[in-house]
């Protein structure tokens, strides 16, 4: 795959503020005004908080959950292009804050998944991904990470105004708020509430088996999930696999003492006043 620059280690450029590649912002426009259908289901998250898991329950691929706001480079196709043409009913996946969700979303009355994960262990996800991802921008040293993961200086923007911003509009919405440590606490759980959310009933064999198939080693062993299948010019797996580690609190493997003092003061402020609270381990 002969990849055109304009893919690699992208510029960024703002829409309405929130950090994104100039490929996308290019576009913002064809973005914004995407037509969604009553029947679309959405999973919604920041970065590295367990889409791909979310999906994989699901039923995943880029194909099979087009990216609504991600451009592909060619000769692979944009995720516009695939949500236009599949048939319904749709499974969509987008990382945009919520006040940058396509606003015919709300007028279908769409549902919509999102799954959100602690601070540190996204900030160390992402870290890692945008190591090994092309399509991503460079991440710099360990340090100068911290840095812009704290003042949204990353693609899709803040993390912290993210999981706020999708939190407080849950209630006014079919929206279906997981946490990535409640998952992994107790999966057949959490998936039971995603299937009532979805309205589907399936026996206790076949819950069994959306489990198993979605555990982190079963995952990381399928093709069809781990991301080996795209050309190592987009992903260079041996950097850092796209199926890392998959547990809450990795962080403490990265973060000194002070770094993680620091972060959790600022931390403190910019979720003061919010009720959503996290785990940072399980
Ligand atoms: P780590 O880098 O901490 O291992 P996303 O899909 O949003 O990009 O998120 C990727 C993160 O989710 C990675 O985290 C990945 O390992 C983790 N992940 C993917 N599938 C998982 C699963 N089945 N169970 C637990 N974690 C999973």
């Amino acid at each position: 795959l002969q990849l055109d620059e304009k893919y690699l280690r992208p510029e960024t450029k703002e829409v309405n503020g929130i950090p994104m590649t100039k490929v996308i912002s290019d576009i913002w426009d064809q973005i914004w005004s995407f037509q969604a259908k009553p029947d679309d289901l959405v999973i919604a998250t920041y970065p590295k908080a367990g889409t791909t898991w979310t999906q994989e329950i699901r039923n995943i691929t880029y194909k099979q959950h087009p990216f609504i706001e991600w451009e592909m480079p060619p000769p692979l196709k944009s995720g516009l292009d695939l949500a236009k043409e599949m048939p319904s009913p749709r499974t969509l996946k987008t990382h945009l804050p919520v006040q940058l969700l396509p606003p015919s979303f709300w007028k279908e009355n769409c549902k919509i998944i999102y799954m959100a994960r602690n601070a540190k262990d996204v900030l160390v996800s992402y870290y890692h991904f945008s190591r090994m991802t092309k399509t991503m921008p460079e991440p710099g040293t360990w340090e100068e990470y911290i840095e812009s993961f704290k003042t949204g200086k990353v693609l899709w923007g803040s993390w912290y105004d993210h999981v706020k911003g999708w939190w407080d509009q849950k209630d006014q919405h079919r929206i279906l708020y997981l946490f990535y440590e409640d998952m992994k606490e107790d999966p057949k759980r959490e998936i039971r509430k995603i299937l009532k959310f979805l309205e589907k009933e399936v026996t206790e064999e076949v819950l069994d088996k959306i489990v198993y198939h979605t555990s982190f080693q079963v995952m990381k062993h399928n093709p069809m999930a781990n991301y080996t299948t795209l050309p190592s010019s987009i992903m260079d797996h041996s950097i850092s696999p796209f199926m890392r580690k998959g547990i809450p609190g990795d962080w403490k493997n990265h973060f000194t003492v002070a770094q993680s003092e620091a972060f959790d003061k600022d931390y403190r402020e910019k979720m003061a006043g919010s009720t959503l609270t996290f785990r940072t381990e399980i």
